[in-house]
């Protein structure tokens, strides 16, 4: 097979799309009071900015009415005075932008970038008259802001030890939120709850809000390049959530230099959940590509041995269970090659995993194979197949380590043809030189690693990640991260595993933020964790889902690399296996057919390059009806639609394989009752008749 040469990087910027910017320079300082505002292109969103008292404050508006009150902005520094009091605003500057960009894969391919934008000098009128610039936009889909520290001589080093800005709620809105203050802090594995505001401690972003009228609300943040991550602190009866850093071990949160600028701080808007994905905010927020030429860059679906690790049938670790022999990785990669699937991935191929790997992981080593897995020798197989061989670099946390051997080890990978990488970071702080994972060495690290990455044509899928802020617009290679309670937890929750609403919530959260690497495709629904399929009680973890919502997570849970995560033998003679070869996963364009938090969703994509339509429906622990119309086919074309449906008797507890799989004739304006068991789904895939 040929070899494809690695990404020619952009030395300059791509042009974005027809931009048209205006800059209209306005009198600076004014004496009393000022408070500015700048409205989105459709007149729906405002984001104003004021020195009222001398206190730097910013708040938002929908529809002229308040969704952010007044909140307070600014820094504390280490060994110098905070920054936000004693200020006054001057010298605004405004711009505005209407243009438009592709994304070589996602899950729409055209983007619409048009905001309004407000530049304005924050300067202490006393002390050291420190001037920090803010930069406020308004988008159709919400608003963002960020701080731009320019260079001056009272502010040069510096080093962060809190952000002060604040997101004051006008109401007590219900939050859907994932915690960040249990277990280790930074642990983004923990399943989601719902409270009002005012129950939050701290919980990681984006944290989705819906207010009593049916505003959404989504926090995160948008171009996280040389910062600490942001969690939202909670405080007892209150309504106002304030950014919180994660720390370096000495506590200080970020360090830098002027000019510096920080992330955007982003506050997506809707008015139902529906309109809440795709969520493109945070792509509009990033710079575009460094990839001239991404075609090497591909959305795939892959195999691999992994979930018998997860279920212990197999080990990373060598020994008589050893997964990662040749001779399974040949079995896989023709598995792949025989039915469409891109890539096949390898764990537990390289050394180091033998022993307590997760806390002696300087034992990494990311180019020695254990004996009886030949490197080259499936690098040279899975190229000959066609297959793209995904190599797995788990560090355990042990970041110097891996970045010791980045260079030496992604050159190798590079010669020997591979293009994708899935990484892995398990462990935290206490681990010697962990560091927390969304602190602003890491965030430094993964930058490293995404850019090396690129150097040597790879693209990447990494576990336990800094959380995505939209670098895919920059960074194409970055495909997919974990990020979340993903599949393995099936295997091995202690709590049972992952409740049936999980991907409900999931959908509405933590997929906000960009895609996920979530593994669907288990269609031994019964397994336990001595692989074999004694009966076992409800209590153990396993996958509470039916076979057909292991199918509809695929076009549900959106991400440019998917797994066929089961072992191959449980694909072998099943009919529904023929979803996963069919299914897309990479899409012209996303329409969310039907959606309430925790509860269901629907969403339809159409696939790019064949034009066919794939439907992904999936309940919670209820049995639910959906009906939906199918109002997004070309009208005068005749389809037929192939359902995998819930049985009647269907249900994840006592009967999660039974399936029905029809076929019957659809046009646009007929609707579809999408009917789903409890812990159930639907996966439909819709194309033309020849
Ligand atoms: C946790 C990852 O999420 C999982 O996919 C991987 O198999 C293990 N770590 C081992 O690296
Ligand atoms: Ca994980």
């Amino acid at each position: 097979m040929r070899r494809l040469p690695a990404f020619a990087l952009a030395t300059a910027l791509v042009a974005a799309g027809t931009a048209a910017s205006r800059h209209v320079p306005r009198p600076a300082s004014r004496p009393a009071a000022t408070t500015l505002e700048v409205t989105s292109p459709d007149g729906r969103n405002t984001i104003r900015v004021s020195d009222e008292g001398g206190r730097l404050a910013w708040s938002a508006l929908r529809d002229r009415r308040p969704v952010v009150l007044p909140s307070q902005l600014g820094f504390t520094f280490r060994g110098a005075p905070p920054f936000g009091d004693g200020v006054a605003l001057g010298g605004e500057v405004r711009a505005s932008h209407d243009g438009a960009f592709d994304l070589p894969w996602g899950e729409v391919r055209h983007v619409r970038d048009a905001y309004r934008e407000l530049r304005v000098a924050a300067t202490e009128t006393d002390g050291l008259r420190r001037r920090v610039d803010l930069v406020l936009r308004a988008y159709d889909d919400g608003i963002a802001f960020r701080y731009e520290l320019p260079a001056q001589p009272a502010l040069g080093r510096f080093e962060i030890l809190a952000e002060r800005t604040e997101f004051a709620m006008a109401e007590d809105m219900k939050a859907w939120w994932a915690p960040a203050d249990v277990e280790s802090p930074d642990r983004q594995e923990m399943l989601y709850a719902s409270s009002p505001i005012s129950r939050i401690r701290l919980v990681h972003t984006p944290l989705t809000l819906q207010a009593t009228n049916g505003t959404q609300a989504v926090i995160h943040e948008a171009d996280l390049v040389d910062y600490a991550g942001m969690y939202l602190q909670g405080a007892k009866e209150s309504r106002t959530l304030r950014a919180s850093l994660a720390t370096w071990k000495d506590g200080v949160a970020v360090r830098g230099e002027t000019p510096f600028r920080t992330p955007w701080r982003t506050v997506q808007l809707a008015d139902t959940p529906e309109q809440l994905a795709p969520a493109l905010l945070a792509l509009k927020l990033n710079p575009p590509s460094r990839i001239a030429d991404p075609r090497g860059i591909t959305p795939m679906k892959y195999d691999g041995i992994w979930w018998g690790m997860h279920v212990n049938t197999m080990t990373w670790a060598s020994g008589p269970l050893h997964g990662a022999t040749t001779a399974n990785a040949r079995r896989y990669i023709d598995f792949a090659a025989a039915n469409g699937l891109g890539g096949t991935l390898i764990e537990g191929w390289n050394t180091g995993f033998d022993g307590d790997w997760m806390r002696e992981g300087d034992r990494f080593s990311f180019t020695q194979a254990y004996p009886d897995f030949d490197l080259a020798g499936v690098a040279a197989y899975a190229r000959q197949r066609g297959v793209a061989f995904i190599v797995h670099n788990e560090t355990a946390t042990f970041v110097e380590n891996y970045e010791r051997q980045l260079d030496s080890a992604f050159a190798l990978y590079e010669r020997l043809g591979v293009r994708v990488i899935k990484t892995g970071y398990v462990g935290d702080t206490v681990n010697p030189g962990g560091h927390a994972h969304q602190s602003q060495y890491m965030v430094r690290h993964h930058r490293r690693v995404i850019e090396t990455a690129a150097r040597h044509g790879i693209s990447l899928v990494m576990h336990e990640p800094i959380k995505d802020t939209g670098e895919r617009r920059t960074w194409p290679n970055m495909l997919s991260r974990e990020g979340s309670r993903g599949q393995e937890f099936n295997a091995w929750g202690g709590d049972g595993g992952n409740p049936p609403e999980h991907e409900t919530i999931l959908f509405f959260t933590r997929l906000l933020a960009g895609p996920m690497d979530f593994t669907p495709g288990i269609f031994n629904l019964t397994v336990t964790r001595s692989g074999t399929n004694r009966p076992r009680t409800l209590e153990e973890a396993r996958p509470r889902s039916t076979l057909a919502r292991q199918l509809a997570l695929y076009v549900v849970l959106y991400s440019p690399v998917q797994m066929a995560a089961d072992l191959i033998e449980n694909y072998e003679g099943q009919p529904a296996f023929q979803f996963i070869r069919d299914v897309a996963v990479d899409w012209d364009t996303t329409r969310v057919l039907h959606g309430r938090i925790g509860d269901a969703v629907v969403v339809a994509r159409r696939a790019k390059g064949t034009g066919e339509w794939f439907v992904g429906a999936i309940t919670d622990e209820e049995r639910r009806t959906v009906e939906v119309p199918l109002d997004f086919l070309e009208p005068g074309t005749r389809y037929v639609a192939e359902v995998y449906a819930d049985a009647p008797d269907a249900s994840w507890q006592y009967a999660p394989t039974a399936i029905e799989i029809t076929r019957r004739p659809v046009q646009r304006g007929a609707m579809l009752a999408i009917r789903m068991a409890p812990g159930g789904g639907q996966a439909i895939r819709i194309r033309r008749v020849p």
